[in-house]
């Protein structure tokens, strides 16, 4: 089987990480507590649930199950206002490129991401067509760092998990791509993606070169 690539979506296509804190934020305060961009960095690669769970915890805040599920339609409808707002110049820098190269090569690509929200953005900043399979979180039972994402991916581009390559900007999700055997890419700070093969800041610093270096012989 050929090699692939799979993506993760917030923090590595798209800069989305500030609309979610936005709209944590603002639920945080509604229920009279603060909520910080540090703490926000615990959110990454998170479900909505779990971020929840998190932020409620963070407030010492104790909800009945109805209200939890008001806070979780209350967050997203306020981060889908947000969304509804994107276009192109939303990507991530050099992005375009990278999957430009990768189609140039007839590489499968997928998206493998925890959000329930992946293909609208997909489709906001127009890259949806870029994507082969798209493993969101609709389809999985299990959140990184379990594999599972990511696995689902491989299955639907009918290659095997040690010829992906993954692109990842939260640790949880280099953590699902190694125990998915696969070739984890941190992109963002290397001390904190320190358990990825490789490491860059972004895509601006990946050369065509090194893409090309991680392809297997016969694609
Ligand atoms: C990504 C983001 C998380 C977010 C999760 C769920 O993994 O990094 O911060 O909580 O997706 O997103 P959703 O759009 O379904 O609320
Ligand atoms: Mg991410």
């Amino acid at each position: 089987s050929t090699s692939a690539f799979i993506f993760d979506l917030d923090g590595v296509i798209v800069d989305t990480a500030k609309y979610h804190y936005l709209a944590w934020k603002k639920l945080a305060n509604e229920l009279g507590f603060e909520f910080t961009k540090e703490q926000n960095e615990l959110f990454k690669g998170v479900s909505r649930k779990r971020c929840l769970e998190i932020l409620l915890d963070i407030g010492g805040v104790t909800a009945t199950q109805e209200e939890f599920n008001k806070y979780m339609i209350e967050k997203n409808e306020d981060y889908l206002e947000y969304i509804e707002k994107m276009n192109e110049s939303e990507i991530l820098p050099d992005v375009p490129k990278v999957l430009d190269f990768l189609k140039e090569n007839n590489i499968p690509i997928a998206l493998g991401s925890a959000s329930k929200n992946a293909r609208p953005i997909l489709e906001k900043v127009k890259l949806l067509s870029y994507f082969d399979a798209i493993v969101d979180g609709n389809d999985v039972t299990k959140a990184k760092p379990d594999p599972e994402v990511f696995l689902i991916a491989a299955n639907k581009l009918e290659t095997s998990p040690e010829k992906c390559i993954v692109f990842e900007d939260a640790v949880a999700g280099i953590q699902a791509a190694n125990n998915a055997n696969m070739v984890s890419i941190g992109i963002g700070d290397a001390q904190i993606l320190s358990e990825a093969d490789h490491n860059f800041n972004d895509f601006t610093e990946m050369s065509l070169d090194f893409l090309k270096s991680l392809m297997s012989p016969e694609a």
